[in-house]
């Protein structure tokens, strides 16, 4: 069901230290009811490279069991529908064109209906999940329904070509193989393809001790500088980088052929993420089972918002069960009257918040914050309040 990760990913080096351990953990987005069995439990250690200085998972877990039952849908929040056009104008600016794309990772299809009705075109949708394959092919998206790896790239060279665009949004966290994705990738470009790969900041994560992002799904901490170094052997290069806010500190690079004038790096360090663990062991994890501790010994009520992977990785590193957290809601249908992994703790709809009223919903969503507590007055009005998990903020 899972290997055992034996040599960096990014760069070969088989000198890797452990540098934050969770234990055992269920995998985050294996919602299921209450009579299925579920995938089982994994172990969930982060080692660091010494040599090139990417963070990796010290297993893979088969990514047939992964991704057999995914529910992570493209969010159509409002956040990420303004994260979309933000990129569609970056993308079209930089390049001073539109032109062909090609999605890999490429869910339900979202972000190429979007950009497709920007003017991109023709379209092409590379997604592995079974599931979210055949809803965007049903809707027209074009979509070859295979993982991504050098044997698929070369049948979409051999039937489209090169790509004037290649997009990979948090995809890399997901890509057990750098080498053979990378590869695949410089197979499908041109000289002016502009690829552009987004995932979340590894530097961010720490900042903002986000150890809910560590996820068997997320066997990958994304950096600059291994990056550089995959990049570099296939010649493809980093020429610019943004950062953005989105799913709580998120980096975008832009990558092409051309060597940029002034080289992109950065510089992180086990002794990084050595710090990161201790503050998590020793602060984030007890300060929020001391307060929902505290809060239900005075007999509030608590529920989650937003059964998101992290709310997994939350509730089983604080060992919640359903005496504490009575429900999460959730926008994704297929979530709904299963149990969030590893626990008997109900996935529910919306608008339970509102009929049920509970005194706290511990906001585990908590990268769409702003958005849900404007769309959630009623709620705040009503007398209830939201935890924000990392930092046990009370709003
Ligand atoms: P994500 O952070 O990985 O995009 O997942 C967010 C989860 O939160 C996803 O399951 C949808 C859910 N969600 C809500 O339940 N309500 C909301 O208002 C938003 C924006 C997301
Ligand atoms: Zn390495």
């Amino acid at each position: 069901m899972y290997t055992l990760l034996k040599k960096c990913r990014a760069c070969g080096s088989r000198t890797l230290t452990p540098v934050f351990n969770v234990g055992v953990q269920p995998l985050a987005n294996d919602f299921r009811s209450d009579s299925d069995p579920h995938s089982g439990f994994y172990p969930l250690n982060v080692l660091f490279c010494e040599e090139c200085s990417l963070a990796q998972l010290s297993v893979i877990v088969d990514p047939s069991v992964m991704y057999s039952n995914y529910h992570y849908l493209t969010s159509n929040s409002k956040t990420m529908e303004a994260h979309f056009h933000v990129l569609a104008n970056d993308l079209k600016s930089r390049a001073g064109r539109v032109g062909s794309v090609l999605e890999i990772g490429s869910n339900d299809g979202t972000l190429l209906r979007f950009l497709n009705g920007k003017n991109f075109s023709p379209i092409m949708g590379v997604e592995p999940a079974t599931n979210l394959s055949r809803v965007a092919l049903n809707s027209g998206i074009p979509t070859t329904p295979e993982f991504f790896n050098l044997k698929t790239a070369t049948a979409l060279r051999a039937m489209d070509g090169e790509y004037d665009f290649i997009i990979a949004r948090h995809v890399f966290c997901h890509i057990p193989d750098w080498m053979d994705c990378v590869e695949a990738i410089s197979q499908l470009c041109h000289d002016d393809t502009l690829v552009y790969i987004e995932a979340p900041y590894a530097r961010s994560t720490l900042k903002g001790l986000e150890f809910d992002q560590i996820y068997h799904e997320h066997m990958s901490f994304m950096s600059l500088r291994p990056m550089n170094r995959i990049l570099n052997r296939f010649n493809l290069y980093i020429q610019d980088v943004v950062e953005y806010g989105i799913h709580g500190g998120t980096i975008g690079l832009f990558v092409g052929r051309k060597p940029p004038v002034a080289g992109f790096t950065d510089s992180i360090t086990a002794k990084d993420w050595l710090a990161f663990s201790d503050t998590i062991r020793s602060s984030v994890i007890p300060s929020m089972v001391s307060l929902v501790y505290d809060l239900t010994k005075e007999g509030k009520t608590i529920c989650g918002y937003g059964a998101s992977a992290k709310s997994t990785v939350w509730i089983n590193s604080c060992g919640w069960t359903d005496k504490s957290i009575k429900f999460v809601t959730d926008t994704t249908p297929s979530k709904w009257d299963k149990m969030i992994p590893g626990t008997s703790i109900p996935v529910v709809d919306p608008g339970a918040l509102m009929r049920e009223l509970p005194s706290y919903a511990i906001l585990f969503s908590w990268n769409y914050a702003k958005e849900i507590i404007e769309k959630e007055k009623l709620f705040r009005e009503s007398g209830g309040k939201f935890i924000i998990p990392h930092t046990c903020e009370i709003i």
